[in-house]
C-alpha cells in the first residue's frame, strides 16, 4: 500500500500568507498558545439552521450502521482565515494551470463576502456555502449508542437518536476542526463520555465541558482503546499526523468512521430532497464557489487533489503546522504516518462512514486516500 510516488516536492514553500498581525504574533515568545487561545470557543448552535432549506436525511448502511445527514453553512471566520487568504494567494497559479479567469474571481468575491458576513442564508445556500455532514450511531455490543460527529441538535436530530434507542455512552469529536456542536451534544445527553483531541479538549475546558478520554494524550487513548473494543470498536489515531484524526472501525459491521482524511468530494452536493425554498443552485458541487475552491485550494498542491493547507501543515516551521499540532512536543512524522495509513488500509472494510461526503465504498475511499497521501 502507499507504494504510489508523488512528483518530488519540499513542503516547506507552502505556508498560507496569514495576516501580518498573526505572523508577527506567531513569531514572538508563546505567541502560537496565544493564537490559540484567540480562537472563539465552538458554537455551531449561533450559525443558522439552514434545515428548512435542506432537511436532514435518515439513512442506514447495508450493514446496518444509522446515521443522519445534515448540512450547515460555512464558518465565516473559517472563510476569513483560511480560504479567503489561500485563495488569494494561489489566484495567479491557478490562472497558469488554466482555470477560468471569471470563475475564479466571482468564486474568491463569494468567499470574501461570507468573511465578511454580508451574504443572506438564502444567497450562502444558492452559493453552495455550505458542508454536508453525517452523525453516526454506532450500535456498542452493550446495546449503548456511541455518536461519531454529532451536528446540530435539532428537534428532528434527538427524535432519530431517541428512536434508536439506547443510552447514548460516548460522544466523539473526530478531530479539531468538528467541535462546533459538541457542547450542544454533551447538553442533550449528559451522562455521555467525550472522546476528542487536545485541541478540542481545550476548547471544551473553556466552556466548563469536561472530556473524559484525549485521544492526543497515549495514555488516554489507550484507556480508550481497552473500554471500546470491549464495546466492538477499535479506535486510530495516525501517527505522526498533525491532524489529529480519530478514526473508528466497528468489527461486527466492518465499518470505518472517518472525518477529514479524505477531501476528495469537499463541497459535494447534499443526497436526498433539497426543498422548494432552494431554487436555483441543486448541484452544489457545480458552483462557481466549489469550482474555485478547488482550483485555488486543491489544484494547485503537489499531488493536484489534497488541500493546499495539508501540505503546509506536515512543515514543522510553518504557523499552521504549530496552530495544528496538539502541543509543542508533538512530532509530525510523514513516514510514521504511512506506516499507520498503510495498516489502516489492510483492514477488512465494508463500508466507510464519512463525516462529509457518508456511505462510501471502501475501494473507492482507499483510491482516494492512495492518491491523497501518496507523498508522504
Ligand atoms: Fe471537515
Amino acid at each position: 500500500m502507499l507504494k504510489r510516488k508523488a512528483r518530488c516536492f519540499e513542503p516547506e514553500y507552502i505556508e498560507p500568507i496569514f495576516p501580518l498581525r498573526v505572523r508577527i504574533l506567531a513569531a514572538l515568545p508563546g505567541g502560537i498558545a496565544r493564537l490559540k487561545k484567540m480562537v472563539p470557543p465552538p458554537n455551531g448552535d449561533a450559525a443558522p439552521d439552514i434545515s428548512r432549506f435542506i432537511p436532514l436525511k435518515e439513512g442506514v448502511t447495508p450493514e446496518g450502521v444509522a446515521y443522519i445527514q445534515s448540512c450547515m453553512l460555512v464558518d465565516s471566520d473559517l472563510a476569513k482565515n483560511l480560504y479567503v487568504p489561500i485563495m488569494r494567494q494561489n489566484r495567479s497559479l491557478a490562472l497558469q494551470q488554466g482555470m477560468c479567469k471569471q470563475t475564479i474571481d466571482a468564486g474568491i468575491d463569494i468567499i470574501n463576502r461570507c468573511a465578511d458576513n454580508t451574504l443572506s442564508v438564502e444567497e450562502m445556500v444558492d452559493a453552495g456555502l455550505i458542508t454536508c455532514n453525517h452523525t453516526v450511531a454506532l450500535r456498542l455490543k452493550s446495546g449503548r449508542l456511541l455518536l461519531y460527529d454529532p451536528q446540530r441538535i435539532t428537534h428532528t436530530m434527538k427524535a432519530w437518536i431517541e428512536r434508536l434507542g439506547g443510552e447514548v455512552a460516548y460522544i466523539v469529536s473526530p478531530n479539531p476542526a468538528h467541535c462546533l456542536f459538541t457542547q450542544s451534544a454533551m447538553q442533550a445527553f449528559p451522562r455521555a463520555k467525550l472522546v476528542a483531541s487536545q485541541q478540542a479538549a481545550d476548547k471544551m475546558a473553556d466552556l466548563g465541558i469536561s472530556t473524559a478520554y484525549n485521544y492526543s494524550n497515549p495514555d488516554r487513548l489507550n484507556a480508550l482503546w481497552q473500554d471500546l473494543v470491549d464495546e466492538g470498536v477499535i479506535p486510530n489515531v495516525l501517527a505522526g499526523d498533525p491532524a489529529q484524526i480519530i478514526l473508528l472501525y466497528h468489527e461486527k459491521t466492518r465499518t470505518l468512521l472517518e472525518a477529514d482524511l479524505s477531501y476528495r468530494d469537499a463541497f459535494a452536493p447534499p443526497k436526498g430532497l433539497i426543498t422548494p425554498l432552494m431554487k436555483r443552485k441543486v448541484e452544489i458541487a457545480d458552483t462557481t464557489f466549489s469550482k474555485a475552491w478547488r482550483a485555488c485550494v486543491c489544484e494547485v498542491s503537489p499531488n493536484r487533489c489534497s488541500p493546499v493547507y495539508r501540505f503546509a501543515s506536515f512543515n514543522e516551521k510553518s504557523i499552521l503546522c504549530q496552530l495544528a499540532k496538539p502541543h509543542p512536543e508533538y512530532v509530525v512524522d510523514r513516514e510514521a504516518m504511512k506506516i499507520s495509513l498503510g495498516l489502516l488500509l489492510k483492514l477488512p472494510i465494508n463500508r466507510v462512514l464519512s463525516a462529509h461526503q457518508g456511505e462510501i465504498d471502501p475501494q473507492r475511499w482507499a483510491d482516494a486516500v492512495l492518491a491523497e497521501f501518496a507523498w508522504l
